[in-house]
Formats: structure tokens, C-alpha cells, sequence
């Protein structure tokens, strides 16, 4: 019981510690995009572009029965980074709407660079 008391009141002071270690690690990864835009055009037109659109202007076929549909993915203020992670976690796990799927498992992460660098590739056009 004494045992059970003296770890609730560690659990906050761990969950701090834990928030303190981690900080300066997430800043200090650096991401970076390590991908073919020619090997990722072919999954970006099967499996995007029917929401997305063949240049990933927010314009494919079922872009309009989504509220909020799809927006232009060549926004200059979108990360690469932001690209991946929608990408890989689906829009819920980052404040977007849950009609913007995960592709955690339809697409390895190698794939899912190829894919963003096919994106970053598109906005030069
Ligand atoms: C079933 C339709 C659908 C498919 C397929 C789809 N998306 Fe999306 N996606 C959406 C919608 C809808 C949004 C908008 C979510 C929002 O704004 O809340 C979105 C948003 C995004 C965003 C966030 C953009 C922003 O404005 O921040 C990224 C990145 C993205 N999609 C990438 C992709 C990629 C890459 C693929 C293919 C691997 C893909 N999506 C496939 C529907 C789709």
C-alpha cells in the first residue's frame, strides 16, 4: 500500500523528467527528405490523386465530397516534413480532418519519401 502511494506521487515528477529529456531531442532532429520524385510518382497518382488530383492541386474526382476537400499540396508553407508525417499518421493524428487517411501501411516509409519528393518535385513545374 505505502509502496503503491509512493509511485503516484513519483508518476507526475517521471512524466516531467521524461518531458525534459525529450524536448531538446525533438528539436534537434533535423528532418530531411530522402527520396526519388520518379520512383514516387507512380503510388502518388494510385493512391493520392484520386482526392488530391494528378498535380496535387486539392482537384482530383473525389476531392469535392470531402468538407474540408483536399487543398493544393504544392503550398509553398507546407514542410516537408508536414508532407510526411500527414502522410504516414493520416490527418487526425495531426489536427486534420480524419478523411485524410494513414498510409502507414499501404506505403513503407521509403515510398512515402519518394511520394514527398514527388510533391516537392511538382511545385517547380
Ligand atoms: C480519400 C481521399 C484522400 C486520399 C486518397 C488522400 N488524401 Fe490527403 N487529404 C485528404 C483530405 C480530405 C485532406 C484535408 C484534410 C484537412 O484539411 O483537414 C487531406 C490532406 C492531406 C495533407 C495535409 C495538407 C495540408 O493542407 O496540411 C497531406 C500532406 C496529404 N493529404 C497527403 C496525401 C498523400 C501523399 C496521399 C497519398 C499517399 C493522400 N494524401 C491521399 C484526402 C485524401
Amino acid at each position: 500500500m505505502k509502496l503503491i502511494q509512493s509511485m503516484q506521487a513519483l508518476s507526475p515528477l517521471a512524466l516531467l523528467a521524461s518531458l525534459l529529456l525529450a524536448a531538446p531531442l525533438a528539436v534537434a532532429e533535423d528532418f530531411e527528405i530522402q527520396g526519388s520524385a520518379e520512383a514516387g510518382q507512380q503510388p502518388y497518382q494510385q493512391q493520392c490523386a484520386s482526392c488530391h488530383g494528378n498535380s496535387g492541386q486539392g482537384d482530383g474526382p473525389a476531392a469535392r465530397a470531402f468538407n474540408p476537400p483536399p487543398a493544393s499540396l504544392l503550398r509553398e508553407e507546407l514542410s516537408a516534413e508536414h508532407l510526411f508525417k500527414v502522410t504516414r499518421d493520416g490527418g487526425m493524428a495531426h489536427g486534420l480532418a480524419p478523411t485524410m487517411p494513414a498510409f502507414n501501411r499501404s506505403l513503407n516509409e521509403q515510398q512515402i519519401h519518394d511520394v514527398v519528393a514527388y510533391l516537392l518535385s511538382l511545385r517547380d513545374e
